[in-house]
This record gives structure tokens, sequence and C-alpha cells, in this order.
């Protein structure tokens, strides 16, 4: 079959780079996993047979799963120079022996850097909702000897995750992929330690320079709207990465500061910038 064949059977024509300039030439997530309506009530079957949204959320589209058929474009070598994903880790001060969580973790790219970092005495849960990913991630992950990497089969509204016990997760441009944001967050927020962080790290929605599709990135303004009324307050947002935000958000120690945050949010209006994306 030709190459160009190929691509049409995998739907990539309508994202394939139109110019040859290093940023276009980036394309992302070249294959979803079907309609956004069809993913979303397949995923929720057990939950009532319903999606959880009509595809939105605060005014956001969200975007289909990225499928496991794209799962090379997670290993593309230009991605070192795109996200500079050790200095994005370096930046998150993770220790030897936390206990760490790469939500959305896919083929485990970040999820092994991870391990090496938290070391033998450390945890990664390693999570995603295609089992294929997770195939290709226990694979990636025995091959490398990370014995601490726990692969976890996980949900759109159970993130599957222990109670209580991590010091910080990660999801790496799979926020905006989620279909059930709050029961998702609430889930997050239950797994963290008080004090524990919640690192979102999208494609800035807010400048149209970066070469990914809309609904593939996020504004810090959005994730804020949605993700402090479910009890985790903005902490920081770091804006050294190329394309994308580090956005964190952290677990008050003590619950009632949360409670607080979350009534004072779920009161005010979702960002006036409209879509991230
Ligand atoms: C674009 S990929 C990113 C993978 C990985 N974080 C990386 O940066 O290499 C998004 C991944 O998130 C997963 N995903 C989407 N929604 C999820 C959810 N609610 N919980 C866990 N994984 C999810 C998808 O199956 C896919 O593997």
């Amino acid at each position: 079959m030709s190459r160009l064949a190929i691509i049409a059977l995998l739907g990539l024509a309508p994202i394939l780079p139109s110019s040859s300039s290093p940023v276009a030439a980036a394309p992302r997530e070249p294959v979803a996993t079907g309609s956004s309506a069809g993913a979303r009530v397949q995923e929720h079957d057990h939950d009532h047979d319903r999606p959880a949204t009509d595809g939105t959320y605060r005014g956001r589209i969200i975007a289909d799963v990225m499928s496991y058929l794209g799962a090379n474009w997670l290993m593309r070598p230009s991605r070192i120079r795109e996200e500079r994903p050790d200095e994005m880790l370096d930046a998150l001060g993770i220790e030897p022996g936390m206990a760490v969580a790469d939500v959305g973790a896919g083929v485990g790219y970040h999820s092994l850097k991870m391990a090496e970092r938290v070391g033998p005495e450390g945890v990664v849960y390693a999570t995603d909702v295609q089992p294929e990913m997770l195939r290709m991630l226990r694979r990636r992950a025995q091959q490398a000897g990370a014995a601490n990497v726990r692969p976890v089969l996980v949900t759109q509204d159970d993130p599957g995750l222990p109670e209580g016990q991590l010091d910080l997760i990660l999801m790496v441009d799979v926020y905006h992929e989620v279909t059930d944001p709050e029961a998702t967050l609430r889930g997050l927020r239950e797994a963290l330690k008080p004090g524990g962080r919640l690192v979102l790290v999208e494609f800035r929605a807010e400048d149209p320079a970066v070469p990914i599709k809309p609904e593939h990135k996020m504004s810090v303004a959005q994730a804020r709207a949605e993700v402090e009324p479910q009890g985790l307050p903005f902490k920081e947002v770091l804006d050294f990465l190329p394309w994308q935000h580090v956005i964190i958000f952290e677990k008050p120690a003590d619950p009632a500061d949360a409670e607080a945050d979350a009534d004072a949010d779920a009161d005010a209006e979702p960002p006036g910038e409209g879509p991230a994306g």
C-alpha cells in the first residue's frame, strides 16, 4: 500500500503539515478513537448508559481520545526539542521515594523517566483508559527494568488510584481528552496527599503559533475554571517550555480550605475568552 493510501486510511490527511517549517511539521494526535459522542457513550456504558457531558465542559470542546494506533507519535524524536520532557520533570522536584502518578500515561514516555527519579523506594502509577497503550507501556517498563511502575487500566469516570497516597499526579497532554472532568478531578483529589500536586501540561491555547488543533489546547484561565471548583487551588504556572503550560494545583493541607475555595470558584463565571481551543 502506498504511503498516501495509508495516510488516507488513518485519517491523517487533514492534519498533515501544510508547510515545511519545523513548527507546522509537527502535527499531533494522528488518530482519534472515534467520534466524540461515540467514544463517550462507549466509555460510560457502565454508568447509566449516558455520556457525562454533551461533548463540552465549561465552554470547551472536549477532544477525542488519542488512539493507541498513533502511539508512535508519542515517541517521536522531535518531542525532546518540542516539549523538553526532562527539563519539565526537573522543574517538578520529583524526589526519591515519592509516590506519583502518570495519568493518561500512553506508552509511558514520562512514566519511565519518573520511575528513575522516584527510585526503587518510590512508585509510579501509570494509568490509561486504553489497554493497548498499557500493553506497550508494560513492555517498555520491563525492558527498562522499571519494577516500580504499576500500570493501571482506568475508566473515564474513575481514575483508579489509591486514596490519599500520592505526592504528585502528572497529566501530560491528557486533561483536554477527559470526558468526565468532574468525576476524574474528584478522584484525583482524593488520591493526593494533603499538599500533593496535580500538574497539567497542556499546549497553550493563548498562542495561535502553537501548531496543535484547538481542542487539544488549554488556556490557563480555562484550566483554573475547571480544576479549582473541584477543591484543588491553583498554585502556579511554569511557562518555560516552547509550546506548553505547566499548570500546578495543590491539594490544601487543611480540607476546610479546599471546600471554601471550591464554593467561591463554583460561583465564578467561566473564563471570558470562550472555549480554550
Ligand atoms: C495524547 S496521549 C498522551 C500520553 C502521555 N501522557 C504522553 O505524554 O506521552 C493521551 C492519553 O491519555 C489517555 N486518556 C484519555 N483520557 C483518559 C482518562 N480519563 N484517564 C486516563 N487516561 C486517559 C489516552 O488513552 C491516551 O493514551
